[in-house]
């Protein structure tokens, strides 16, 4: 099995600022509320997605959770309604912090919630708990792999610990308009004017996303501007990273599946985390565009799409610290090999492809540019997995 990214770029050539903390905290922002005007549809949005991972009720109820960057705890909402008898919530921002007491404060009357301001890197407790959760938080870091074992350590055994990834197939639509607001942004003009100017760009391509939870500002706050100096943290990534201790119990989008009759499932047969790896590789492409979903398909077919979808993630990355013309051309070339290989099972992922390739060819001649067919194109953008942690309480 072969991952060709280039490994996390040396501390060495990256300003040492940490990821999502120092840039919230210098614009005091905390851009990821989420819309609970209906605070039932919600709750249901959040219980899917305890369903794919395997979190039921009970599994909170009367029990202990912790969870690492609730930011301002409009998620936690949810968790904090399944009555555990204590959820302990730890950020490191203190925007984010204060948003998340008012907001628990005026949601839940109970005494058992308790919020604290600490970097993942520091916090420390001998407490152990029976849930760890930590959601959008480990990509972009420089050093993913440390932090998931870091707050993974907090899980008893027969424990569940929750987090998020990202690849570069399901982030690819967001990098290309990463890409083309790089072009789009003028260095003269100020923060304030960029973030308006984008917000009116790809509102049209926002307005498309159906049960959108999110302003159109936040959202160009945190997927445009953000300064992103670390890198995705795939799924793959995370298995192995605690491989030793913990094993795959549930992901969303639910590509797991095991139709062995499970009195074979024993021993060195057991495999979860192999078989996990397996059939994330088979299904990643549909990360690549929530509108077609297909079948599996070879893990090498996967391997390559994902290693092109890597380089132009890098290119993107280079072109906006550099603004250099020739690794524009680059990327658009190697764009053309993937909307060759994307076409081999989404005409729709494909034809988007082709007319953003288009529009910057033609450079964004008018005020409001057209981005054509790849206007409604978005990815899967966030994959969660839950893992137990072997043994027993
Ligand atoms: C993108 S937000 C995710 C918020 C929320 N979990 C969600 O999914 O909507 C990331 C959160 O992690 C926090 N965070 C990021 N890095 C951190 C670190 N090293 N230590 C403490 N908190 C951190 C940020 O302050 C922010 O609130």
């Amino acid at each position: 099995m072969t991952h060709h990214s280039k490994p996390v770029a040396a501390a060495a050539d990256k300003p040492r600022v940490r990821p999502y903390l120092d840039f919230y905290q210098q614009e005091a922002i905390s851009p990821v509320a989420q819309d609970i005007g209906n605070l039932d549809r919600h709750f249901q949005r959040r219980e899917a997605l305890y369903r794919h991972l395997g979190i039921v009720p009970a599994l909170i109820e009367g029990r202990s959770v912790i969870e690492f960057g609730p930011g301002s705890g409009h998620n936690a909402l949810f968790t904090a309604s399944l009555k555990p008898a204590r959820y302990l919530l730890v950020d490191g921002n203190s925007v984010g912090i204060a948003e998340c007491r008012d907001l628990l404060t005026a949601h839940t009357r109970r005494g058992n919630v308790s919020v604290e301001q600490a970097l993942l890197e520091e916090f420390e407790t001998d407490e152990r708990f029976d849930v760890v959760l930590c959601e959008g938080v480990l990509s972009w870091q420089f050093d993913p792999v440390h932090l998931l074992r870091r707050i993974s350590r907090f899980a008893k055994p027969g424990g569940v610990v929750v987090i998020t990834c990202m690849d570069t197939m399901g982030f690819l639509a967001e990098a290309l308009r990463r890409f083309a607001s790089a072009v789009l942004m003028k260095p003269e003009a100020t923060p304030a004017e960029n973030l308006a100017h984008l917000t009116r760009v790809f509102g049209p391509h926002l307005a498309t996303i159906k049960g959108m939870s999110r302003s159109h500002e936040h959202w160009v706050q945190d997927n445009l501007l953000f300064p992103y100096y670390g890198r995705p943290f795939p799924i793959d990534a995370a298995i192995k990273a605690i491989d030793a201790e913990f094993e795959v119990y549930g992901a969303s989008p639910q590509f797991l599946s095991d139709v062995r009759w499970y009195k074979t499932i024993h021993g060195d047969e057991r495999r979860y985390n192999e078989r996990a790896l397996s059939a994330y590789w088979q299904n990643i492409h549909n990360h690549l565009d929530g509108r077609s979903v297909t079948g599996p398909r070879p893990e090498a077919a996967n391997q390559a799409l994902r290693a092109e979808c890597d380089a132009v993630f890098e290119l993107q990355e280079d072109y906006r610290r550099t603004r250099e013309p020739s690794i524009l051309k680059v990327a658009l070339a190697r764009l053309q090999t993937i909307t060759a290989m994307v076409g081999e099972f989404s005409d729709v992922t494909a034809a988007s492809l082709a007319d953003f390739t288009d529009a910057m060819q033609k450079g964004f001649p008018g005020t409001v540019p057209d981005f054509g067919r790849f206007t409604p194109w978005f990815g899967m953008g966030q994959q969660y997995v839950s893992f137990l942690r072997r043994g027993r309480a």
